[in-house]
């Protein structure tokens, strides 16, 4: 069997605070955002446009790179769910990490939303690992944490790189992995990047992938472009990054695509950019 991923991301779904205990801190700054921008650029309609043209395409395994939410309010997180139901009822074909907007805030009592409403598309341990076939395996990351007010950094813990040196080693060496991450790893030529957005260990992350030959492809989200980036390796197939940020938004002057349909055909790797319409 070659599988077929459809790999979607940053799919904001958005209310506003219903109460004064959900107004805090952070979310004031995120709600002027909301307004003034996020509201527009994210109608709900666009989202279950998306879920009906997913829905009518040929695939094995779904993959959201994180960024469902734009407050990570609970309103938010039930909204997202019930929106994606119809591509989610079968836990085994889907892949969701969360991102910086999904943990937006230190809730009180050390409540996680997206763990309650997604988290059985991730799994209980340090990284989730999907066996696509004999050939692939997906592995995801959880790199999403609070900040504070001007920061939407994330950190890949060591734990993590860890686990997936362990999940490398455990499979025969000829097996193919990828990476689900939020954060970008690369950016297009000129881009200014901004150290208060990106990974905290953006260079050591990437180092780390780029000696590990058997991941080929890395799935993110977070800047909201589509592209296909590629870097090389001195004696090894080269990596295939692929941002498939933002799924559900209005698009922009000139966009070609919204999100990305990959087909795994042994080494080789197609990638269809789609345009939601
Ligand atoms: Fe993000």
């Amino acid at each position: 069997m070659n599988p077929t991923i459809v790999h979607i991301s940053d799919l904001h779904f958005q209310t506003y605070p219903q109460n004064f205990q959900e107004c805090k801190s952070k979310r004031i700054l995120g709600m002027g955002n909301l307004f003034f921008r996020r509201a527009k650029q994210y109608p709900l309609q666009r989202a279950k446009l998306l879920v009906e043209q997913i829905q009518q395409m040929k695939w094995d395994h779904l993959v959201i790179s994180g960024d469902l939410t734009q407050l990570s309010l609970e309103r938010e997180f039930s909204l997202a769910r019930e929106t994606l139901e119809p591509l989610i009822k079968d836990p085994e074909r889907v892949t969701i990490i969360p991102g910086n907007h999904d943990r937006y805030i230190k809730e009180s009592g050390g409540k996680d939303y997206y763990k309650q409403y997604f988290g059985e598309f991730f799994g209980d341990k340090e990284i989730h690992v999907r066996k696509l076939n004999s050939d692939w395996v997906i592995a995801g990351w959880d790199s999403a944490h609070p900040n504070d007010w001007l920061t939407a950094s994330g950190t890949v813990r060591r734990s993590t790189i860890q686990a997936t040196e362990n999940l490398l080693s455990s499979f025969p060496e000829k097996t193919r992995f990828i990476i689900v991450n939020h954060y970008p790893l690369t950016f297009p030529e000129g881009w200014e990047v901004d150290h208060f957005h990106e990974l905290y260990n953006l260079v050591p992350v990437r180092n780390w992938i780029l000696r590990q030959p058997n991941i080929r492809l890395y799935l993110h989200g977070h800047i909201h472009r589509n592209w296909q980036h590629r870097l090389s390796r001195d004696s090894a197939p080269e990596l295939l990054l692929l941002n498939s940020a933002s799924s559900t938004s209005i698009l922009y002057p000139g966009q070609k695509s919204s999100f990305h349909q990959i087909e795994l055909a042994g080494d080789k790797v197609k990638v269809s950019p789609i345009l939601l319409k």
